[in-house]
C-alpha cells in the first residue's frame, strides 16, 4: 500500500531522494517536502525508505498508545552507541526502561521541582551577571552559547550536584563539544548507506568514538567524586545511585546508571538551550510580545529580588511565549512510532506490526486545519485558555507522546519560564538588525548565530 503514499518526483538510483536534500537540513528539508506533498510522505535513502507525518489527524490517531508505541529509529537509534539502554534511548522492550522510569519518576514530581527553584534561580544570577557586563560594555550575547552554559549548569547542579564552570570558561566545556560532535554524527550516519558508513565516515567515526570516551571519561568522574562524598542531598544521581525500586526492590547497574548520566546531562539541556534561544529571538522580534510579558513580570514579582518557586508557575503569558517557540520551532523536532499489531493508520494507510513512521513536529506545529491559515505568524494567544479547549487533543507534541514523552517537561519549563522572566525584567532585548534566523540541525534545532543587545532597564518600582 506504500505506493499510496506520495514521494518526490526525482529518484536517484540507489541514492534515493537525494536531490534539494543536505545531510545538515534533514529537518528543514522534509518540511520543504512536506509542503509539497502533503500530510503523509516517503523519503528515500539508500534504499531506506521511510515515512513521514505531518497532519494533524494522522499525528492524533498516532498517539493511540493502544495501537502505537515509541519506535526507537534513525537518529535515536543510532545514538545508542552513546547511551545503550538509557532511558532516551531504551526499546521498548528493555526492562531497563521500566525500572529507570520507576526509581527516576519521583525525581520530577511537584516537591522535586520546588526543590530545585533555589538552585535554578543561582545559575540564572551567573547568566545575568554576564549580560550586565555585556550590556555595560554594549555588546552582543551569544545567545545560544549562552543559554547552553545556563542550562548544562543547572541540570548539572539541580541532578548532580556538579559545576562545570561554563560561565567561567572562555569556551565551551568539553562535555558540550564532544556532546555536539556524538550528536551530529549521529545525524550524519543517516545521510549514508549503513554497509559504506565505517568507509565513508571513517575519520568521523574515530572522531565520534573518541567524543564518546570523553564523555564516558567526564560522567564517570562525576559519579567517582559523588562516591567519594557518600552520598548527595537526594537529587536525580543519588536515586541512580541508592534508590531500589519500590517493587521489585531491584537497582540499576553502574553501567546503566552512566548510561543514564549521560542521558541526562545531554537531554537534560540540549534542547532547553535551543528553546530558550529561540524565544529570545521571536521576543526581540516582537516588541509588543515583549512588552506584555514584561508588564506580566512587573505585576507578578513586584520589586521582589529573588521570585520564589510559585511566582513562576504565575507567568502564564511568558509561558505562552515559551509555548508558542516550541509550537513554531520544536527543538526536539521529530519522534517516531511502530504499530503494536496489524492496524491502519487513520483509516486509510495499513500497517504490520512492527512498521514504524517519524511525525514531523515542526508541520504538525503548522496544521492549517488546527493553526489557521496563517500558522507562520509569532502568536503567544493562541495558547490562551479558551484557544487551548477549543483545539482537539494531540495536536501540539513539543514533549512526544505517550509513555516514552519527555520526562523532564515541567523542569524545562519551570527553568525555561524562570530564565525568560528575570531577562524581560532585567533587559531590553535588541535584535541585531542584520540577523536573519538560520536553523542548524544536530539531532535538535537551534537558531545559529543568535545574537543580541542586552540594555539594562530601571528596576521596576
Ligand atoms: C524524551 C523533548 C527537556 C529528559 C523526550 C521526547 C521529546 C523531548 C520530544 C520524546 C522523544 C521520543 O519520543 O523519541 C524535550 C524538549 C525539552 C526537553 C523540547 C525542552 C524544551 C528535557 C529535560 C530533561 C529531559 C530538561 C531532563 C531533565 C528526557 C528523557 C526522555 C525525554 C530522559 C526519555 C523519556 C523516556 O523515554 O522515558 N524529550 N525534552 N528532557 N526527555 Fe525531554
Amino acid at each position: 500500500e506504500l505506493h499510496r503514499i506520495p514521494r518526490p518526483p526525482y529518484r536517484v538510483p540507489l541514492a534515493g531522494d537525494v536531490i534539494g536534500s543536505s545531510k545538515d537540513t534533514p529537518v528543514q528539508d522534509s518540511m520543504r517536502l512536506a509542503r509539497r506533498l502533503g500530510p503523509i510522505f516517503r523519503r528515500n535513502a539508500f534504499g531506506k525508505e521511510f515515512v513521514l507525518v505531518a497532519g494533524a489527524d494522522l499525528a492524533a490517531d498516532l498517539a493511540d498508545e493502544a495501537r502505537f508505541a515509541k519506535h526507537v529509529g534513525l537518529g535515536v537509534a543510532n545514538l545508542r552507541q552513546l547511551a545503550g539502554d538509557g532511558l532516551f534511548t531504551a526499546y521498548n522492550h528493555e526492562p531497563n526502561w521500566q525500572l529507570a522510569h520507576d526509581v527516576l519518576a519521583p525525581g520530577f514530581s511537584r516537591e522535586a521541582m520546588a526543590g530545585y527553584h533555589t538552585m535554578m534561580l543561582a545559575v540564572a544570577e551567573r547568566l545575568t551577571g554576564h549580560w550586565d557586563r555585556a550590556a555595560g560594555a554594549g555588546r552582543a550575547v551569544d545567545v545560544p552559547g549562552d543559554m547552553t552554559k545556563l542550562t548544562l549548569e543547572t541540570i548539572a547542579r539541580t541532578g548532580f550536584g556538579h559545576d562545570f564552570g561554563s560561565f567561567e570558561r572562555s569556551r565551551p566545556h568539553p562535555f558540550v563539544t564532544a556532546m555536539i560532535g556524538t550528536l551530529d554524527y549521529a545525524q550524519r550516519l543517516n545521510a549514508v548507506p549503513a554497509p559504506l558508513a565505517p568507509l565513508l565516515l571513517r575519520r568521523a567515526g574515530r572522531r565520534n568514538a573518541a567524543d564518546i570516551g570523553r564523555l564516558h571519561r567526564i560522567v564517570d568522574e562525576v559519579v567517582r567524586i559523588r562516591r567519594a562524598d557518600g552520598g548527595g542531598e537526594g537529587d536525580l544521581l543519588d536515586r541512580m545511585l541508592d534508590t531500589a525500586h519500590p517493587d521489585s526492590g531491584e537497582r540499576l547497574s553502574p553501567e546503566n546508571v552512566r548510561r543514564q548520566v549521560i542521558t541526562f546531562l545531554i537531554a537534560g539541556h540540549e534542547t532547553t538551550s535551543g528553546a530558550l534561544s529561540f524565544a529570545l529571538h521571536f521576543l526581540s522580534l516582537n516588541p509588543g510580545v515583549a512588552d506584555r510579558a514584561r508588564a506580566e513580570v512587573d505585576r507578578v514579582w513586584g520589586g521582589s529580588a529573588a521570585p520564589g518557586y510559585e511566582q513562576v508557575a504565575k507567568l502564564r503569558y511568558v509561558r505562552r511565549v515559551l509555548d508558542e517557540s516550541l509550537r513554531l520551532w520544536p527543538t526536539a523536532p521529530a519522534y517516531a512510532r511502530e504499530a503494536r499489531a496489524d492496524t491502519v493508520l487513520a483509516g486509510e494507510h495499513p500497517m504490520r506490526r512492527g512498521a514504524w513512521t517519524m511525525v514531523l513536529t515542526p508541520m504538525l506545529h503548522r496544521d492549517p486545519a488546527v493553526w489557521g491559515p496563517d500558522p507562520e505568524r509569532f502568536d503567544p494567544d493562541r495558547f490562551d485558555a479558551p484557544a487551548v479547549r477549543s483545539r482537539p487533543p494531540h495536536t501540539y507534541k513539543p514533549f512526544g507522546t505517550g509513555a516514552r514523552a519527555c520526562i523532564g517537561r515541567q523542569f524545562a519549563l519551570h527553568e525555561a519560564t524562570l530564565v525568560l522572566g528575570l531577562l524581560l525584567r532585567r533587559y531590553e532585548l535588541r535584535p541585531d538588525p542584520g540577523y536573519r534566523l538560520r536553523v542548524t540541525e544536530r539531532l535538535t534545532l537551534m537558531p545559529e548565530g543568535l545574537r543580541l543587545r542586552p540594555e539594562r532597564r530601571p528596576a521596576p518600582a
